[in-house]
């Protein structure tokens, strides 16, 4: 029987009806393209679109997948990381219709969700595997030995991959969110003309730092009157050293686990100078690689429904309670 989903952590209002052997029955997602205005999300805003557009978008996915209330059998939300107004949307719908409905109710960590969303492509794909998630709040390393257990290798120690390409962006003037339009640009420039650094490559450890290369593009532009060529030719050596940053993280994280899975996640795993990079990687090292396809790289509800579904199915579910933590970790799950 299908659960209902519900995905409200940050600018995505993302509902879906899924089913753990026959998939996705029906999906609704809107982002909320007005907050570029403001470069960047403001939480009551979005809290407020979150609400005024959930309700509708439950009854078109229920409308669209053909149930009826009593086909559901369980609610999941996105309980964190997040924005707490946000989540505490999606938490109070989820709990008010699992309530009147009558049904248990899953919390799902969205970090979980992506960690799990290559599984929405790739049914078969087994535990354990490595994972590599960069997002726009979070970069890490993590073996992922099974639902729920999961080792962190690696993590960023300031900003997040996803969060250096919007922050680049804005500095180079380009729309919120910059990292699609970071990406964009970068395919028009000449490698070479810039160079930046790879951060933490000359230490040990898998750990990550973006904020410095970020400072090195201020540094590299300064005072300078960038025309469009130059614009593209700074964003082409970025995400070149964004990549190859991950790409040899992952290699070294692959040497020193003799992993032979390796699954990427997150809104950076959109890109695609990152995909192609570990391709090669992967042909390298002789590792299989999977990468959701680019709807369930960034936020969506498939994921949630995907993990909320696995726990379900293993006995998970309880009474209707709003919960939410918004710097909830994927480490306590
Ligand atoms: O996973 P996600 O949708 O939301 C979070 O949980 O954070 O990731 C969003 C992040 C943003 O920082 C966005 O700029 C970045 O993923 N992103 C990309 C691309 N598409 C999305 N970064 C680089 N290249 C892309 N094509
Ligand atoms: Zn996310």
């Amino acid at each position: 029987m299908p659960i209902l989903a519900l995905e409200t952590s940050c600018d995505e209002t993302a509902v879906v009806a899924y089913d753990l052997n026959r998939g996705i029955l029906a999906e609704g997602l809107e982002s909320q393209a007005f907050q570029a205005q403001f470069g960047g999300v403001v939480p009551e805003l979005a809290s407020r679109d979150h609400l005024s557009k959930l309700l509708p978008m439950i009854q078109q996915v229920i409308d669209q997948a053909n149930l009826s209330k009593n086909d559901i059998e369980a609610i999941a939300y996105t309980a964190g990381p997040g924005l707490v107004g946000a989540l505490l949307v999606g938490a109070s719908l989820a709990c008010s219709l699992a309530y009147a409905w009558q049904l248990p109710v899953i919390p799902v960590n969205h970090l979980e969700g992506h960690l799990l969303a290559a599984q929405l492509d790739y049914p078969a794909l087994a535990f354990p595997f490595l994972s590599l998630l960069a997002s726009g709040g979070h970069t890490l390393l993590a073996q992922v030995n099974q639902l729920g257990q999961y080792t962190l290798l690696g993590e960023t120690l300031d900003d997040a991959a996803g969060e250096a390409f919007d922050k680049t962006a804005k500095i180079l003037g380009l729309p919120y969110p910059g990292g699609p339009e970071l990406a964009a640009l970068a395919t028009k420039g000449k490698p070479g003309v810039y160079q930046f650094p790879r951060p933490m490559m000359n230490r040990p450890g898998l750990d990550f730092s973006f904020s410095g290369l970020k400072t090195a593009v201020v540094q590299a532009i300064e005072g300078r009157s960038l025309n469009d060529q130059d614009k593209a030719d700074v964003a082409c050596a970025f995400q070149e050293a964004v990549v190859d940053t991950l790409m040899l993280k992952c290699q070294r994280t692959i040497k020193q686990t003799q992993a032979k899975c390796l699954v990427l996640a997150g809104g950076v795993v959109a890109n695609q100078a990152l995909r192609a990079a570990m391709d090669q990687l992967a042909m390298q090292e002789n590792v299989e690689l999977y990468y959701p396809s680019l709807r369930y790289c960034t936020d969506n509800a498939a994921m949630i429904a995907h993990a909320g579904a696995l726990r379900f199915a293993r006995g998970e579910g309880e009474k209707p309670k709003i919960y939410v933590d918004p710097r909830w970790s994927l480490f306590d799950v």
